[in-house]
């Protein structure tokens, strides 16, 4: 093997990583000191719904903060209801809110 047929292994090897639409850090931080990440992952479900599908319901950003500070377990049925997290400082949810509906990507 060759150093360039190397290098080509480890480009592809790393795209399904970078598909998997890491958040960008300042999001990540915050999903992170409120442990969203314990119930929620980005493409699949936990015990809450995946943020891709959150994505899909088109949520205003204002609507996605007032639903973490109180949310409404009837849009999901068949899920547990999330408990709600006032603590979370709107500038922050606002973050987060804007980073989930960046995901309506390709699925639809
Ligand atoms: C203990 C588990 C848990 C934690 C921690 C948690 N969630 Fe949830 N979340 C859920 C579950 C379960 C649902 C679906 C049921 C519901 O909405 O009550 C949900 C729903 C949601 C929804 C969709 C609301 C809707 O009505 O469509 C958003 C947005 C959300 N969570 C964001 C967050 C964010 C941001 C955090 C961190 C600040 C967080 N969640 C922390 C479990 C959790």
């Amino acid at each position: 093997m060759n150093i360039r047929f190397i290098l080509v292994i480890g480009l592809f090897s790393s795209l399904p990583a970078a598909a998997q639409s890491k958040p960008p850090a300042d999001v990540e931080k915050i999903l992170q000191k409120h442990a969203c990440l314990t119930c929620h992952q980005i493409d699949t479900r936990v015990v809450g719904p995946a943020y891709k599908e959150v994505a899909r319901k088109k949520y205003k950003p204002e609507q996605i903060v007032a639903l973490i500070h109180k949310p409404d377990p009837s849009h999901w049925p068949g899920y547990p209801p999330m408990s709600p997290m006032p603590q979370v400082p709107k500038e922050d949810a606002l973050k987060v809110a804007r980073w989930i509906n960046s995901l309506t990507v390709s699925k639809k």
